[in-house]
């Protein structure tokens, strides 16, 4: 089909929807506050790993002023595993900012929306149409891949204007009522039957009739993707230092990944049992039993979306350190009930062959 034509999908892609659609436990809210935060957590995150996340969230964090009163450990801890954290940093911030310039009600308009910290176009759309019934268009890769196979556009989708012009062709077809379903229709869509990896599911699809890749069987040649650059792959020693009953954590710095959030101390490259201690003698730091516990195993990996870690994991015992080396010594308890340690460092406690095998167990990647 033609762009001109994309009034078409409207009647039967709603129907569709309000026929059957996957209840999910941020449908049927029309609360500005929770479809913010269910499409924040859903960037990047697939949907069942955030339904938990989400109810947790909902339930310690119920509204803009609750968010506001939530401690920076409690929130991030409430993040753990799902990656991205400065997602959740954005959502207090600008739990913050609604406090402070719009009294506490969230914006209603696409523009104020659009100015939140952490809020791109994709989540203005979505919560403009989803909470308040705007014509406005979410426009997301799911959204994009369907789009793009009804028109048989070619053009790299990599592209903003392709995607500002998608946004816009889509906008001119909002209808008149039902609005925010229509945006969770081309959603869903996207995520259950013109679906990312391998074959989409065209024969239940109710817009096949009017698919331009269906008809001529070209679907998974869209959309048009440009290569991504390859990920960088960095190499780690990776440290458990254990002092009785707790273990070493220190603060990541203030920018690049995983920028403030807590992590095993760790050192750039793949060191020998020497170069580790010289490195700790060098803080007054000195290990006993000093033995890699990842050996015979290729090094651990972590994936980030631009970023691939390798870790070779060393324990250690200490004792005695002193305070000004940046370590913060934690127990088990406070690991578990009160820090949010990425999952890259989880993995490394796991398995680690030490008494914090335990500690670990987040099936998710953090990216
Ligand atoms: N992915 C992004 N937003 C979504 C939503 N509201 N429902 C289901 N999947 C989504």
């Amino acid at each position: 089909m033609e762009y001109s034509q994309l009034d078409q999908i409207v009647a039967p892609l709603l129907a569709w929807y309000e026929a059957d659609h996957r209840q999910l436990p941020w449908r049927g809210t029309k609360d500005p506050y929770k479809v913010w935060v269910s499409e924040i957590m859903l960037q990047q995150t697939r949907v069942e790993t955030v339904i938990p996340y989400y109810r947790r969230f909902i339930e310690r964090c119920p509204t803009v002023a609750a968010l506001v009163s939530c401690g920076d450990d409690e929130l991030l801890k409430l993040w753990e595993g799902l990656g991205y954290y400065s997602r959740a940093r954005n959502l207090k911030k600008a739990a913050q900012m609604i406090c402070a310039s719009y009294d506490g009600r969230f914006p209603e308009t696409y523009e104020a929306i659009r100015g939140l910290p952490g809020i791109g176009d994709y989540t203005a759309g979505a919560v403009s149409s989803i909470a308040f019934e705007q014509a406005r268009a979410a426009v997301d890769g799911n959204v994009l891949r369907v789009v793009t196979r009804l028109t048989q556009d070619r053009r790299d989708i990599m592209d903003a204007k392709v995607r500002r012009q998608v946004t816009e062709m889509l906008e001119n077809v909002y209808p008149p009522k039902l609005r925010g379903d229509f945006t969770q229709s081309l959603m869903e869509l996207g995520a259950v039957v013109c679906v990312p990896n391998g074959e989409p599911l065209c024969r239940g699809c109710p817009l096949k009739a009017l698919c331009g890749a269906h008809r001529q069987g070209t679907q998974m040649q869209y959309p048009v993707k440009k290569k991504k650059p390859q990920r960088k792959t960095e190499h780690k020693t990776v440290l458990i230092l254990i002092n009785q009953d707790k273990i070493a954590l220190r603060k990541r710095g203030a920018q690049g990944i995983l920028s403030g959030m807590w992590e095993l101390p760790n050192i750039d490259g793949i060191l020998t049992a020497k170069q580790i201690r010289q490195a700790f003698a060098e803080k007054n730091i000195e290990l006993r039993e000093l033995r890699e516990v990842s050996s015979g195993r290729p090094p651990l990996k972590h994936i980030f979306t631009h970023m691939e870690w390798h870790m070779v994991c060393w324990a250690a015992m200490c004792s005695a350190v002193g305070t000004d080396n940046g370590l913060t010594w934690v127990t088990e308890k406070q690991l578990t009930h009160e820090i949010a340690l990425p999952t890259a460092f989880k993995k490394c406690l796991k398995g680690c062959g030490t008494m914090w095998e335990g500690t670990g167990g987040q099936q998710q990647h953090d990216k």
